[in-house]
């Protein structure tokens, strides 16, 4: 059955309807087949790729090529999730201009339905540019990955009075900068609350606990296929990098006793042309 198409407004009429928003993040066709087949409403195409999948220290050094690049590999495998295609570290900050033009790029040329970029303060007025410019976009406040030498590492934020009241008029500034949703990672669930309580967005937590209008998560660390470091907010769905280990190593030990390949997995020849080959007269 072809499901329905997440579209914003669906997204919007959820926080009406009180249902929960699911998301994940993806960054390839393989796991974007497999997500179509569930019922999640967006699939965000992360910078979060620059860590998960290309295996930089932070999200910094991610590029809109390399953010493009992977957003059409996923688009190619969806057809009912929204895709969201993040916007990597200096592809909005600079100006209004460098904001909408790449905003367009990862909608034209990546086949994203909208795209998500962090922060507020003159950030909002990027985000402005880009939702004006008629791109649907989702804003990110807390913990901003891309921030993360001014925040001296991955902390939770919004922990202290001032830190919680600014993080809350951030989110009311995107809110009206034309944002539709907003991203909250890693604040105090207190906070989260009463930010999803003031908005007419939906919240889509990461870490902000279980008040907000939907959650999203990496799909490699609810996988269990990241298992350098575990997030408080994460929890392991199931334990595949345990199960790609012990099924590579079953391969390793097959193959070296040679009860791999077997004969349910090998090919026949029908026997006569295998005795005739080489004996054809030519022209035959
Ligand atoms: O890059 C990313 O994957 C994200 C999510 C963690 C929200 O921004």
């Amino acid at each position: 059955m072809i499901k329905k198409q997440t579209t914003i407004p669906s997204i919007l009429g959820k926080k009406n309807s009180g249902k929960k928003i699911a998301a994940l993040t993806a960054y390839d066709f393989c796991f974007a087949k497999i997500l179509e087949e569930t019922d999640v409403d967006i699939i965000l195409v992360g910078d979060s790729l620059g860590m998960v999948t290309l295996g930089y220290e932070s999200t910094l050094p991610v590029t809109m090529d390399e953010m493009i690049h992977h957003i059409r590999a996923v688009k190619r495998g969806v057809h009912h999730p929204l895709v969201v295609g993040d916007m990597p570290f200096m592809s909005y900050q600079v100006s209004n201009e460098s904001a909408v033009q790449n905003a367009g790029r990862i909608i034209q040329e990546g086949g994203a339905g909208a795209v998500k970029l962090e922060g507020a303060g003159p950030m909002a007025e990027r985000l402005q540019a880009v939702a004006q410019a008629g791109i649907s976009v989702i804003g990110h406040l807390g913990l901003t990955p891309q921030s993360i030498h001014q925040f001296g590492g991955y902390k939770v934020q919004g922990k202290n009075y001032l830190d919680a009241r600014q993080i809350k008029k951030d989110a009311l500034d995107l809110q009206k900068a034309g944002a539709f949703a907003l991203v909250l990672e890693a604040i105090p669930q207190e906070l989260a609350r009463e930010i999803t309580g003031e908005l007419q967005i939906p919240t889509i937590g990461i870490g902000a606990g279980p008040h907000c209008d939907g959650q999203i998560l990496v799909l490699n660390d609810m996988l269990g296929l990241n298992r350098d470091f575990t997030p408080k907010f994460v929890k392991r769905f199931v334990e595949l990098g345990e199960l790609t280990k012990s099924a590579v190593n079953q391969y390793v030990q097959e193959v070296r006793e040679g009860s791999f390949p077997d004969q349910d997995h090998s090919y026949d020849m029908p026997r006569q042309p295998l005795r005739s080959a080489g004996n054809e007269k030519p022209g035959a």
